[in-house]
């Protein structure tokens, strides 16, 4: 290995490149503030957040998202924790926005999941992941809220597994729950761990006192009560819980489970440091030689490679620009690197990288495995490419999520056709809704989403960006599937319609999911497929 290899190993092995990932109101935000401030990256929490009309938040860029105080758009932020560099993608938590943060999820190493104490696994968390499991992505789960009075520790812990299907295995086990979650007993270490508040309440970091297993001092802080009932769930645990490996936590099969309170930093410095033991740093990703071939790229030894996850138009208003979000995985990035970029046969300079240091967007000279940076792409991108220094291989297909909502777009005035057209490109190219054609009829057009909010985030973007104001017209189609076989012999449903995606693969839209199950019936010699993966 040559220097320049031996530093690029160094900078992969600090990486931490992560999602968090939660059901809306479980305490993503929060968790995600907390970790700027236990990084220092600012000196109070409680600034950073966007919601109810308060100062907007580090990651949230477009107006309406400001407006309406929720998250739409994924970005990453990368910022120093302790020895670590940590690379957190922003995943919108709002559930019409589950594709974005699907593909955003396939450049994360490893997820965070966020679980309110008091509601246990809900249906985005479910969702997600899902997400995860398909990519093989480790998961590491914050049961948060544990300063409110929640469910029980036990019953959250079977939740977990029952629901998720993935067996759980308690770091540390809550001392007390609501006013008297004192804090926690650490697992591994053996040890109490105290969390005080400061004078500032969660604003600041929270004061840390350990006691070692069985300290009497500990044990008169907590009262007799609950250190019995502590020490009969510590023994539940031994007796009947899993075993922990990192192996098996790395390939998907044991989620680590912490106890802690967001809003009040029990337990959120020790959660951190642990992830940082835990979490992979970038490690090799599976592609395909142009002959099919699987190869893997290894981080350090394969030179520069990257794929294109995210596209997002009009990042800056004064340039009309479009951005296309890379996540490197392997080789060093310098800044005006020529690429190759395998789908369209072309080279491509990758001039004014941009990076996200806590919102404020900056100008890169380098980037290593893990890192994700932002191109200004003059339609050079579609999500899902591959750039590379050599080319000759592209990264798995990112996964599709079938499509449950389908309208019909037009524009209000007919003179706007050209900026419609060239608006609707951009925000189809984003990926966030999908342009559907006609199977027969290629210029009967179909916008189809995974959700409402995105057909109104595209009618304001089109008024807003390109002035153009729209009809929508839904359609009373529910749910969709694409199609794998031969066409010719397809049964197709008179409810039904046939269409085709960007990608020219064949889809089908039924009205009802009865509708759906009836068709997949009469086509056994078919596949009808919900994820594209
Ligand atoms: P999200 O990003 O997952 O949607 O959740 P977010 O962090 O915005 O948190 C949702 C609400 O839950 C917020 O309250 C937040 O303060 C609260 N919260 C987060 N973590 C904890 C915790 O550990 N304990 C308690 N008790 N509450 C927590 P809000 O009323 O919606 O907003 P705000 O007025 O407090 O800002």
């Amino acid at each position: 290995m040559n220097d320049s290899q031996k530093s690029l190993q160094e900078a992969v092995k600090q990486r931490r490149t992560f999602a968090i990932i939660s059901h809306p109101d479980a305490g993503k935000t929060t968790l995600t503030e907390k970790l700027l401030l236990y990084s220092g990256m600012i000196a109070t929490a409680g600034m950073v957040k966007g919601r109810k009309g308060r100062k907007a938040a580090a990651s949230d860029w477009m107006s309406m998202e400001q407006e309406r105080g929720i998250s739409i758009t994924s970005s990453a932020m990368q910022f120093p924790y302790k020895d670590a560099i940590i690379n957190v993608l922003d995943t919108p938590g709002h559930e019409d926005f589950s594709e974005d943060t699907y593909r955003t999820l396939t450049a994360a190493d490893c997820a965070i999941m966020v679980i309110d104490a008091a509601k246990g696994v809900e249906k985005q968390t479910r969702k997600l992941f899902e997400v995860c499991r398909l990519r093989n992505i480790p998961v590491l789960t914050f049961i948060n809220k544990m300063d409110m009075p929640g469910r029980d520790p036990l019953e959250l812990m079977n939740e977990v597994e029952n629901v998720l299907q993935i067996h759980s295995y308690a770091m540390n086990w809550p001392i007390g729950t609501g006013k008297d979650f004192h804090g926690v007993y650490d697992r591994v270490k053996n040890e109490y761990v105290f969390f005080s508040k400061t004078s500032h309440g969660g604003s600041q970091k929270a004061a840390i006192a350990r006691y070692p297993a069985n300290s009497p001092e500990a044990i008169e802080k907590i009262g007799e009560d609950i250190q019995e009932k502590l020490l009969q769930e510590l023994d539940l645990l031994e007796i009947a819980g899993n075993p922990f490996s990192l192996e098996e936590f790395l390939e998907g099969k044991v989620t680590p489970v912490f106890f802690a309170s967001a809003l009040t930093n029990f337990g959120v410095e020790p959660f951190f440091d642990a992830f940082i033991d835990l979490a992979p740093c970038p490690h090799k990703r599976f592609a395909n030689l142009l002959d099919g071939k699987e190869i893997e790229i290894d981080p350090v030894e394969n030179p520069f490679s990257g794929y294109v996850f995210k596209l997002q138009a009009n990042m800056d208003r004064r340039h009309r620009d479009s951005m296309a979000f890379i996540r490197i995985c392997s080789g060093r990035f310098e800044r005006d690197l020529t690429v190759k970029n395998v789908r369209l046969g072309k080279e491509v300079r990758l001039s004014r990288p941009h990076g996200m240091v806590a919102g404020e967007r900056t100008t890169l000279d380098y980037a290593y495995p893990g890192d994700i940076i932002g191109v200004i792409n003059p339609s050079h991108f579609a999500i899902g490419d591959t750039i590379s220094l050599n080319g000759g291989f592209k990264f798995k297909p990112l996964p599709q999520f079938q499509p449950e909502i389908f309208a019909r777009l037009i524009s209000k005035d007919i003179g706007k056709r050209k900026s419609f057209d060239k608006g609707v490109l951009q925000l189809t190219n984003e990926g966030a809704i999908q342009l559907l054609r006609g199977y027969e009829r290629e210029d009967d057009l179909i916008f189809a989403a995974v959700g409402k909010l995105q057909f109104e985030v595209m009618q304001y973007r089109l008024k807003d960006e390109y002035g153009v104001e729209t009809i929508l017209t839904p359609l009373p189609y529910e749910c969709s599937a694409w199609i794998k076989g031969d066409m010719k012999t397809f049964v197709k449903l008179t409810n039904s319609t046939l269409v085709v995606d960007k990608q020219g693969n064949p889809m089908a839209l039924f009205t009802s999911q009865w509708e759906k199950q009836y068709c997949i019936k009469q086509n056994p010699n078919h596949e009808l497929v919900d994820v594209l993966v």
